[in-house]
This record gives structure tokens, sequence and C-alpha cells, in this order.
């Protein structure tokens, strides 16, 4: 037997409904908003994520999937979705469409990580991107509909929280003040911590390891360095949200784990399923599109991880809406049968309706003890004295009745009864 890989799931038929629920619900968010759904390919050239997301970022550094491929062109699984949105956004020249330009994707993203309880070499987010507006309304509008999504599942057990990480300018000084405080500490920090103490010393104060997180509590805040403009911006951020009823609380510890961001970042966090609580997280990325060879185009997204929200719903006990079951197992007692009972079926297909019946040439007994599995709301028993007739007991499985219905009007007898 050959065993799935280590940080990869199956979705079991029985289980699809969940995942076809949390999608349902990603879409019908993203249309209120106006978002139109966008698909990029699962690999992209890597230089676009060590540009995209950042050479000092864990993800870069340590988590890609990345390959040669055939004819020698370094190739990288996505490990996020925004880059390669924004790679489409700058490629298709996108920025001479309508602004704002709202998307959505669903996409699977690959990181090499140490899988754990919500944390998977595979995974799946659901994310919206926005190019073109830099107001803060647009911060305001992308935070309301991912609390908006996070309604429309169910979940309530999450907190907001939100954080201005600034723009080049005021983080440039944020950066040095951050360098000074931790060279103070930098023979007891760990040796990623050493080496983003360099390269990146605003990477440090996402560090998980006790000994950093103590240094790190006494950090300068990225908050008392805002430049005027990116303070004004967050403050105006805030008060849409407070109009809006949106709860949060201001941390000034999240930074996010990729590069391009700029002001407004934010999180939604859970204590409900382990260590890795963190379901959505995203913010504004004005500097990403220049990056990346495009003009000067702001932007602002999110994305949240799928497993991560089935993993919150089962454990707070979300209940997700009952999957779909047959209206009607139709079996035959013999051959003759069994083919009248196929082309009913086949037209109640074609109507639209679920029905099913015997493909395995069982007797009655288990072809009913088939449809009870299959949770069939109807079923009727088909034989010589049915053929004859052209008529055909139902019987409601939920209470036991049944009632004779002509073959040409099972349909109509089933839009009515289900
Ligand atoms: P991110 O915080 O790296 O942001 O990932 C977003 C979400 O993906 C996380 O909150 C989490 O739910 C899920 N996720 C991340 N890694 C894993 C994993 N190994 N296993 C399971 N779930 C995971 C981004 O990816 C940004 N692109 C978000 C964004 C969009 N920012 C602006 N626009």
């Amino acid at each position: 037997m050959i065993n799935i890989p280590k940080g990869t799931k199956d979705v079991l038929p029985d289980q699809s409904y969940k995942w076809q629920f949390i999608e349902d619900c990603a879409r019908s968010t993203a249309a209120a908003f106006g978002m139109k759904e966008v698909r990029t390919p699962v690999f992209e050239h890597t230089e676009l994520f060590l540009r995209g997301v950042g050479d000092t970022t864990d993800i870069v550094n340590k988590e890609m999937y990345t390959f040669l491929d055939k004819g020698g062109r370094s190739i990288t699984l996505k490990p996020e979705g925004t880059a390669g949105v924004a790679r489409m956004f700058v490629e298709k020249g996108l920025s001479s469409a309508a602004l704002p330009l709202k998307a959505y994707y669903i996409t699977p993203c690959y990181r090499y990580e140490r899988p754990q309880a919500g944390r998977l070499r595979e995974f799946h987010q659901f994310g919206i991107e926005m190019f073109g507006a830099s107001a803060p309304s647009a911060d305001a509008e992308v935070i309301f509909a991912a609390s908006s999504f996070l309604q429309k599942l169910g979940i309530k057990d999450t907190r907001l929280e939100i954080n201005s990480i600034g723009c080049k300018t005021c983080r440039a000084e944020y950066n040095a003040a951050l360098r000074k405080y931790f060279s103070g500490y930098s023979e007891k920090m760990c040796p990623v911590c050493r080496e983003r103490l360099e390269k990146n010393p605003l990477r440090i104060l996402d560090c998980k390891e006790e000994e950093c997180r103590k240094i790190i509590s006494g950090a300068p805040s990225i908050l008392d360095y805002l430049c005027d403009d990116c303070a004004a911006h967050f403050s105006s951020v805030r008060s849409l949200l407070d109009k809006q009823g949106v709860q949060y609380t201001v941390n000034s510890g999240i930074v996010r784990g990729l590069d391009y961001y700029t002001r407004t970042v934010f999180e939604f966090v859970s204590t409900a399923i382990g260590a890795q609580g963190t379901v959505c997280g995203g913010g504004r990325y004005d500097g990403l599109i220049s990056e990346l060879g495009g003009s000067s185009v702001p932007a602002i997204g999110f994305a949240a991880g799928i497993e991560r929200l089935m993993l919150l719903m089962e454990n707070t006990g979300v209940e997700f809406p009952q999957p779909p079951v047959p209206a009607i197992y139709v079996a035959g007692m013999d051959d003759d049968s069994r083919a009248e009972a196929f082309s009913i079926v086949n037209g109640l297909r074609q109507k639209g309706l679920c029905a099913e019946t015997d493909l395995m040439n069982r007797s009655v007994k288990a072809q009913m003890k088939y449809a009870d599995k299959t949770g069939a709301k109807f079923v009727a028993v088909i034989g010589g004295e049915e053929l004859a007739d052209r008529a055909v007991n139902i019987k409601k499985m939920s209470d036991g009745t049944s009632q004779s219905v002509a073959f040409e009007d099972i349909y109509n007898y089933l839009k009515q009864n289900i």
C-alpha cells in the first residue's frame, strides 16, 4: 500500500459537503463585495516568490517546494496566493481595467513545514485581493469582507487583531530602533534571530522561541514610529471599523510572515485550534506591484486557510448544513423491473433530482439496506405487478407511510413531497 504524503489530507466522500459549504460561503461573500474569481497556476517561477514574499521570510528560506523542471527552470509550487495574482495583474496589464480591481481565489498552497494540527504541507486558501485603492475605506472593506465570511460560516470564536507596520519611510526608522534594541541582546537570541538582526529586524518580532519572546516583549512599538500619513491612515481604518461595529484589538506585535506588507495588517485568531490559531490573515501591500515591474498600484487583501476554518468549526460545534441525499431509491425485483427502475431514475435525474437504483444485481433486501445507508428520502420496489400496473408504492422513509403513484407521476409526487 502506498501512503498519502506527510502533511497532506484526502477529502473523503462523506466529508466533501463540509468543503463545499465553506467554498460556497467564500463565493457568496466574494460576490456580495463585487469580487470576481481568478485562477493562477499552482507553480510559478521561483523568482516571483523571492521578490514577492521576500528572501528573509521563513516561507522563502525554509518552506518552498522548489525544483528544476526538465527545461532547467527553477519552479516553485505556490506557498500562498497573493504573489501569483499580483504577477497576473502586472503581466496582463490589469491596471488599465476598472479600478479598484477586486479578485478572489480558492487555491491549494504548499509549504514544507512541520505538520501539526492546523498546519499542513498542502493546504487551501480562500483569498481576496483588491488593487488600485489606497483609501482607508478599502482596508475597512477587506477586513469587513473577512469578518462577513467568518460570520456566514457560523464562526463566532475568533478575535480580530490589527496593526500598522508603516510605509518604507517610517519602517526604516523603526528598523533602526529595533536594531539598536535587539543588538543589546544578540547573545541571548536564537541564531535565526541573530541573522534577522542583520537582514530584517522586523522578522524577529515573529519568533516563537521562548527566550526571544521575552526579549521581544520589551521591544519598541511600531505604532510610536508611524509617520503622520501612516498614523492618519491607521486611525481612519479604526474609526471605519468602529462605525461598522467590528470588534478588534490593536496588537503592535502583528508583523505577518511575508515581506510585502505596508501599513494595515490584520489577523483573525482563535484559541480553539491549538498553536496554529490564525485562521485568516492579510493586509495592505502598496509596494508589491511596482516590485514586480508594474506601476505604483496600492493593494490589499487577505487569505483564510480552509483546513484551519474546518478544524475551528468542528472544534467549536458549528453545524454544517446536512449533505444532500437521494430523493428516491428505486429497487427492482428481477431483470425486467431493474430495467424499468433504471429508466425511471434516469428520467428523474434529467429533471434534476438525485435518484438511485441497483447496479450490483443485489437482492431486494440488500438493495433496501443500501438505500437506507444512502439516506434516500423515499424508496420504491418494482416487481411484475408494478410493471403490469405501471404504478408503484412509494414509501416515505421518515414516517413509513406509503402511496401508490403512477410511473409517469413519480417526479411530480416527489417534487411535492420532499
Ligand atoms: P498567511 O498568513 O501566510 O498569509 O496565510 C493565510 C492563512 O493560510 C493562514 O491564516 C492560515 O489559515 C493558512 N495557512 C498558512 N499556512 C498554513 C499551513 N501550513 N497549513 C494550513 N494552513 C495554513 C498569506 O498567505 C497572504 N498571502 C495573505 C494575504 C492575501 N495578504 C494579502 N492578501
